[in-house]
């Protein structure tokens, strides 16, 4: 079995659910305490085994690509100022694995991004963490899914339940248990935004795919479907319906990024561990508790 080393990062998204400030500056750059949401996706990558990155941008993002750069300039005025702290943890961000950007010229949807990647991916199984969804967990989600497609050599969807009347804004799963598994089932269909009456079940995929090679030429043929883009979630049925794909509710806390409120929790979760702002958030957070 092949080791999994790569994954993909979709971001060309409008973003339209963070208006106005998506118009401006990408949903992916907006910042959890001090660090963009991206760097986590990254972070989540890097710490489940993943050397080799690629980030599907469009022509709005390069400030993606500029924050995982190195600007010589900026690190040489931080170290004449004796910040060389500073100046090493930005070479260690720079550093943390390959990555590589491509622009999706149009944006046509999740399934039509991860399809830009054929070439980057070649014949191997690969991660996908879509680039709004920050899971914070101990062992981090991509990990957890890969032990999956190791034992079972299949496709593996991240899951978890959402309220049933909210089903109709993500996607909904056909899943039978397996003996012996607790938080593993095996998917045999879903349907992406099912109208209702039309849900599975109350299982989404939310966030974090791992597939097979195979699945490309499944994308090349799709046909535009909810929303009229092409959708990953299309692609998987097929698979699903084929053969069958592992579906892992995964441990771990997630955050819409996408999301004015998931943005907002984000930011309380760090910013209460965070070591400069943890003990007076906390404070502000009481006082202001009081009040509501
Ligand atoms: P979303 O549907 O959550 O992102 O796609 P969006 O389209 O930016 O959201 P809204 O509804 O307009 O606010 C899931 C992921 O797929 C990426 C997005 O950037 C997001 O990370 N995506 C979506 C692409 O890369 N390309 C696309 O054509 C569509």
């Amino acid at each position: 079995m092949k080791r999994i080393t790569k994954a993909i990062i979709p971001a060309a998204g409008l973003g339209t659910r963070m208006l106005p400030i998506s118009h401006a500056v990408p949903k992916e750059m907006l910042p959890i305490v001090d660090l963009p949401a991206v760097y986590y996706l990254v972070e989540e990558a890097v710490k489940s085994g993943i050397t080799d990155i690629l980030i599907i941008t469009n022509r709005d993002k390069d400030a993606m690509e500029d924050f995982f750069d190195l600007s010589v300039e900026y690190s040489t005025a931080l170290a004449a100022k004796g910040k060389t702290k500073e100046a090493a943890r930005l070479k260690e961000i720079a550093d943390m694995a390959n990555i590589y950007f491509l622009r999706q010229k149009e944006t046509k949807g999740l399934g039509h991004a991860v399809g830009r990647a054929r070439s980057f991916v070649g014949d191997e199984p690969f991660a996908v963490l879509y680039g709004d969804d920050i899971v914070f967990s101990d062992s981090p989600v991509c990990r957890q899914m890969m032990d999956v497609y190791e034992k079972y050599g299949k496709s593996v969807v991240g899951v978890k339940p959402v309220p049933i009347e909210q089903v109709q804004k993500y996607c909904s799963l056909k899943v039978e248990p397996i003996d012996g598994e607790d938080r593993v089932t095996l998917c045999t269909d879903m349907i992406e935004k099912p109208k209702p009456g039309w849900e599975f079940s109350n299982l989404s995929i939310l966030g974090r795919v791992l597939l097979t090679p195979d699945v490309f030429d499944i994308i090349d043929a799709l046909e535009p479907g909810a929303g009229g883009e092409y959708q990953l979630t299309d692609a998987m049925a097929k698979m699903a319906r084929a053969d069958g794909v592992m579906a892992l509710e995964y441990i771990g806390d997630r955050y819409d990024m996408g999301s004015k409120l998931g943005f907002l929790k984000a930011n309380i979760v760090k910013g209460l561990e965070h070591p400069e702002t943890g003990d007076e958030l906390r404070e502000f957070l009481r006082s202001l508790a009081e009040t509501l």
